[in-house]
Formats: structure tokens, sequence, C-alpha cells
């Protein structure tokens, strides 16, 4: 029982560190910041800026951000405002005690991946006539820092400080570079550099691909496995699936919504994916620990690598697992509910369905014990017991709290049976 205080206690905590500020919330007190507030949701930067402690966001009013909005697509504004989220936390008083009167903030842009150099980073500079300037620090030596800071707005000491300045800050190159178009995206192409050449040829030959290219016009969010996830041992065998049942799996690596990174570090209900409909559930759960990202399917869990391609209102992740929606997958003994539309030579009960034949374990027998593990597999002990029990009572479970629970109660009368 005190496995479960300890669990919940730390779920709980890991939910409050996630949610410790709402920038949406903050800036609507402020209608001089509506359009800016609105291009954080939009662009998604809210939950990337809500996700993180110790932050300065940099506020545009509206006359500077409507002319920063006019123009450009999506992904270069995004680009542009995440330059505004300094990664330290400045207010006024910090910001007129910096050391030499000049200095260099990382920002929110430098973690995409995408900024060489210093092009993720503002010079702050304490001025003459207790002004204070702000730039690009990739800008060239010596040239006018082109925003000033004008005044405070909120200040959550020292999780996040709202400061205002005069015009944006913008990194060169930035506003020119080519904005990747989700319509005329080659998705073969982005997939194979990414790693992923067998989820590339899938989609591809299952027809899916035509399904994400037209989603992608409206926001479309894909996890690709990498071409190592298919070769991990525990993927069953897909060529025994129906072409309508690769279809599903191939659907459930994605959502039909724009969701980056940050948005998915703060999701906290079940996601839906583009092979969820009336049969089946085919959602998606997110636990996040720090900076790491991990999706559960009920069956299987998987971390999200890398961002191959974010450009609002598409979203492209490698994975390191293919994920199993246990719609398909089942591990009970019970026949799966799915497939019924699969066309099965056997009459429906009297043949197992293809994919409980996968089911390497259930519920109501015991465990085996370590020196019978099939597959040779070096582990023994505990860790076999939890996992084989995990993957069990994950097939039947959606919520996370309850899974997590659950599986800790299984888990220790499990161990407490084999150890005495
Ligand atoms: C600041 O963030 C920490 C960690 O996320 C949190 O525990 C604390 O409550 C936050 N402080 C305020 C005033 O919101
Ligand atoms: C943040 O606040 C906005 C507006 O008050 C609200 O719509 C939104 O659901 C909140 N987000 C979170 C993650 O609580
Ligand atoms: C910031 O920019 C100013 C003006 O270009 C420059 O003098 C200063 O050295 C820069 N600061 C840093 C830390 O690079
Ligand atoms: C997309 O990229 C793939 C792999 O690089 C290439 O074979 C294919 O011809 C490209 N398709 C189009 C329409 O450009």
């Amino acid at each position: 029982m005190g496995a479960i205080h300890v669990l919940l206690l730390a779920l709980s905590l890991t939910t409050l560190t996630a949610t410790a500020h709402n920038i949406t919330e903050i800036l609507s007190h402020f209608p001089e910041y509506s359009l800016f507030n609105n291009y954080l949701t939009q662009t998604k930067l809210d939950g990337e800026i809500n996700s993180r402690d110790t932050l300065t966001v940099l506020v545009l009013p509206n006359a500077a951000m409507s002319a920063l909005a006019a123009k450009h697509p999506l992904s270069v504004i995004k680009n542009a405002l995440s330059l505004h989220v300094l990664l330290d936390y400045f207010d006024a008083k910090k910001l007129h005690q910096i050391s030499d009167g000049t200095t260099l903030s990382t920002t929110l842009y430098q973690t995409t991946g995408n900024a060489p150099g210093q092009i993720g980073s503002v010079n702050i500079t304490d001025l003459k006539g207790g002004k204070v300037g702000f730039g690009s620090a990739a800008a060239a030596p010596g040239s006018a820092l082109e925003a000033t800071y004008t005044k405070e707005v909120k200040q959550i000491p020292y999780n996040i400080s709202v400061l205002e300045i005069s015009q944006p800050i913008i990194a060169p190159g930035l506003l020119t570079a080519p904005a990747p178009s989700a319509s005329d995206m080659n998705f073969t192409a982005v997939l194979e550099k990414a790693g992923c050449k067998t989820f590339a040829s899938l989609i591809a030959s299952s027809g899916v691909l035509k399904v994400y290219q037209t989603a992608a016009d409206k926001g479309l969010t894909v996890f690709a496995p990498s071409d190592e996830a298919f070769k991990a041992p525990d993927v069953p065998d897909l060529k025994k699936l129906t072409n309508a049942e690769l279809v599903s799996l191939l659907q459930y690596h994605a959502l039909a919504s724009y969701s980056p990174f940050g948005t998915l570090k703060t999701a906290k209900a079940p996601m839906s994916t583009l092979a969820t409909n009336g049969a089946g559930k085919y959602d998606l759960t997110v636990s996040t620990a720090g900076d790491q990202v991990t999706l559960q399917t009920g069956r299987d869990t998987s971390r999200v690598a890398t961002t191959a391609i974010d450009a609002p209102p598409l979203c492209i992740f490698t994975v390191d697992s293919v994920l199993l929606p246990p719609e398909l997958f089942s591990l009970s003994p019970a026949p799966a509910p799915g497939p019924v539309t699969s066309p099965s030579p056997a009459p429906v009960g009297s043949a197992p369905a293809p994919a409980s034949a996968e089911a390497p374990s259930s519920l109501s027998s015991p465990p085996a014990p370590p020196t019978e593990t099939p597959e040779g597999a070096p582990a023994e002990g505990p860790g076999q017991v939890e996992k084989s029990t995990s993957d069990t009572s994950a097939g039947s479970l959606n919520a996370p709290a309850m899974f997590k629970a659950l599986f800790t109660v299984s888990a220790s009368a499990i161990l407490s049976v084999y150890l005495s």
C-alpha cells in the first residue's frame, strides 16, 4: 500500500510541475497583447511555455505583433515567437543589474535544433539612460538592438516573467527562410531522411500516405517508428494482418491535430488517433518525465525520440517502438473485439482471432520461473515478472493512474508469492 501512496504522490507532483502556470490565462487579462496570445495558441507555443519553468516571455503589443504576423506563414511566425521566450528569469530589477551591462540569453528557438550558431540567442544590453535593449545575438557585431524594454507585465518569481518590448526581435534569415508547406511536402523523403524507411514504404503501399496528405492541411501529427523499431522481437508479424488491420495500425500512428512536443508534454486526456472510430477506441495516452515524452497504447510504450518536422499544421516525430493498439493486438485470452470486418474463412468464435494468437501470456496463468523463460531472455526475477504483468494488465485498462496503481498491486502480489 505504501508503494501506491508514493506512486500517487509522484503522479500528482508530475501533474503540478507540468502546469505551474498558464500563459494563455496570464495574457487574457491584457487585451493589448491579445494578438500575441492568439499566436501563442495557434502555434502551440503555449504548451511549450506552460511545460517549462524559469522563463521570460517578451510580449509585443498588438500593433507590433500584427506587423510581424502579416505576410508570414504560421511556421515562420512560430520560429519568430520562439525567439521571444527566454530560458531564464528576468524582471526589471535583474535587467538593470546585468553584469558588465550586456549578456546573451538562450531562447526556446535554440531548443528546436534548427538554430545554428547564435541564432537562437538574444542579446540583452543595459543601454545608456536606463533603457534596456534586446536584439538577435546573431546580428552583425556593433549593430543596434532593434527592441527596447517597455514594462513589466506579470511576474511569478522565479517561474515565469512577462515583459513588454517595443519591437519584434528578428534573427538574420529567420523571416526569409523557406517555410515547409504541408501540401507539397514529400512525406517519403522526410521519413526516409529521419531513418523511417520501413514506415515510409508501409504507408505508401497501404494507401495511408494519401490519408496523411489529406489530413496534413488541417492539422496532423505523425509518430513514425524508426527502422530499428520494426526489427524489435516483440513486434508481431505484420504480414499476418489483413489490409484493413494494417491500415488501422498505420492510422493509429497519427493524430488529426497539430500537436508539437510542448503540446504532447502537457496532454492529459487520452488522445484520439486517425484510427479512432466507432468500432474501437484506438487512443494514446502520454506520460512525461522531465523532457522525455512516452506514448502508451495500453499494450506497449514508445518514447518520442526526435522531431523530424515541426511546421504548423504538420508535425512528424520519430518514435522508438511500433505503437501496438490493444484493439488489434490483444493480450487477453478472449477473442479481439476489433476484426469483425476482416474476412475470415473460419466461422466466428471457432478459432482465436489472429491477434490473440500472438499473446505470450495471460493473467490467469502463473508467472513462469525465470529458468523457463523462452527466447533466452537474459533478465530474470522481479524485472521479468513486472514486465509481463504490466503488459497483461495494460491490455484491458486505459487510465494511466489506474493502470499504474493496479500494476503496482499485481506486481507486488506476484512478487510476494514468488519470494515466499
Ligand atoms: C513554481 O514552479 C514550481 C515547480 O514547478 C512549483 O512547485 C511552484 O508552485 C511554482 N511557484 C508558483 C508561485 O507558481
Ligand atoms: C489556460 O487558460 C486558458 C484560458 O483561461 C484555458 O482555456 C486553458 O484550458 C488553460 N490551459 C491549461 C493547460 O490549463
Ligand atoms: C550585444 O550587442 C551589443 C551591440 O551590438 C554589443 O556591443 C555587445 O557586445 C553584445 N553583447 C554580447 C554579450 O555579445
Ligand atoms: C519523394 O521522395 C522520394 C524519396 O526521396 C522519391 O523517390 C520520390 O520520387 C519523391 N516524390 C515526389 C513526388 O517528388
